[in-house]
């Protein structure tokens, strides 16, 4: 039965995605997320999966084949970035998802906003640190443990000041970075200069840069203590990737303060505000800045155009300071307030011996909903 439904489902997406595809610009995130379920029977041959997912670049579609074995790590991190950026974003008018039409997940942007940027960035970064995990784990043919070989000696992990040596298997988030800059942006290398789409290929590799290089400033050497009856006197070191959660915390930070280019007549990408050439601290700054090139949408109403859902639905809450606010998400349109009966355990007892039995209770919550 389950089978069936995975089949089922699969079917439904492929489906969707064919019809959808040739109107919608359906993000193709969407169709490589759908690798990271294993239960999904690939084909013995690589070639016809490969040349199916719809949304992949041709450029993309020969990694694909190439390496075949890096395509459940690649859907498995866009799950993981999408699911964070639900978390990131769960009490805004945008939340991170699309209208059902436009695929199982993965958000579309037509539009290239502040969220755009934020979508890319995270789910770049998702992509490289699911490969440079896996490449400890040594599920994937052509990477290994992070090469501590090229760390220079002297650069001693955080507070390590004794004898140490690097020696344990670490994450390779170089190579994690190495294969998100081949398969995530060789689709975006693909559009011409001067055409209509280049500025926005320029923003979406910019974007998928900053959450790599996110992911890798935040990569850090780890230490375990070895010695004799607990002493410390010698330790193993290696790099550790930081949480998806991490990462998904800095990016927010980084939306809030994303920062509007323009193409320039050249062609090339530049900041509308200049960052301060005679500081060179706020330049260093620039490249793990957000960047976008339009003005987002309100995110109010279903619109299949933007690809954006609404907020008609949405759960609120009557305090007015807080980011879910009635008057922020339902734009002005008002809710609907129902009560719901919550049951829970209570006035839990432990009884002799050895049991804990609890009464239940109910409580009245209220509920609103953007209308
Ligand atoms: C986002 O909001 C839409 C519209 O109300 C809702 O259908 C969807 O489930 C929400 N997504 C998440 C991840 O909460
Ligand atoms: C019961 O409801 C009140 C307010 O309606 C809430 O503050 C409290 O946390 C709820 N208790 C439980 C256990 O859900």
């Amino acid at each position: 039965m389950h089978l069936c439904f995975i089949r089922f489902l699969v079917f439904q997406f492929l489906f969707i995605f064919a019809a959808v595809d040739a109107v919608l610009d359906v993000s193709w995130w969407s169709s490589v997320a759908q690798l990271s379920t294993s239960n999904i029977h690939l084909p013995s041959s690589t070639k016809s999966i490969c040349r199916e997912l719809q949304g992949l670049s041709p450029g993309q579609a020969n990694f694909c084949e190439l390496f075949e074995d890096h395509m459940p790590a690649v859907g498995n991190g866009a799950k993981k970035a999408i699911e964070e950026c639900e978390y990131q974003f769960k009490n805004q008018r945008w939340n991170c998802s699309t209208p059902p039409e436009a695929g199982v997940i993965g958000p579309i942007h037509k539009l290239g906003t502040k969220e755009a940027a934020f979508t890319y960035a995270i789910l770049s970064a998702g992509v490289t640190h699911e490969i440079g995990r896996r490449c400890r784990l040594g599920m994937l043919k052509s990477c290994g443990c992070s090469d501590t070989s090229k760390i220079p000696k002297d650069v001693a992990p955080d507070g390590v000041k004794d004898d140490w040596q690097w020696g344990g298997c670490g994450d390779n988030v170089d190579y994690g970075i190495k294969f998100s800059k081949n398969f995530i942006d060789v689709r975006e290398k693909e559009t011409m200069k001067r055409s209509e789409t280049h500025g926005r290929s320029l923003m979406n590799r910019w974007n998928n840069e900053v959450g790599r290089k996110i992911l890798k400033r935040n990569t850090k050497a780890k230490c375990k203590c070895h010695g004799v009856s607990g002493s410390c006197n010698m330790k193993t070191c290696w790099m550790q990737l930081p949480t998806i959660r991490q990462v998904g915390e800095i990016l927010e930070q980084k939306y809030r303060t994303a920062r509007r280019i323009q193409i320039n007549a050249r062609g090339n990408m530049q900041f509308e505000s200049q960052p301060d050439k005679r500081n060179p601290m706020k330049k260093k700054r620039a490249v793990t800045e957000l960047v976008f090139l339009e003005d987002s949408p309100d995110y109010c109403r279903q619109d299949r155009q933007h690809g954006t859902v609404g907020t008609k639905d949405r759960i609120c809450t009557k305090d007015p300071g807080a980011p879910n606010s009635c008057d922020i998400l339902c734009c002005g349109r008002g809710y609907n307030s129902y009560t719901e009966d919550v049951v829970y355990k209570c006035k839990c007892k432990f009884q002799w011996c050895c049991e804990v039995v609890c009464q239940q209770c109910r409580n009245q919550t209220e509920i609103h909903i953007c209308k």
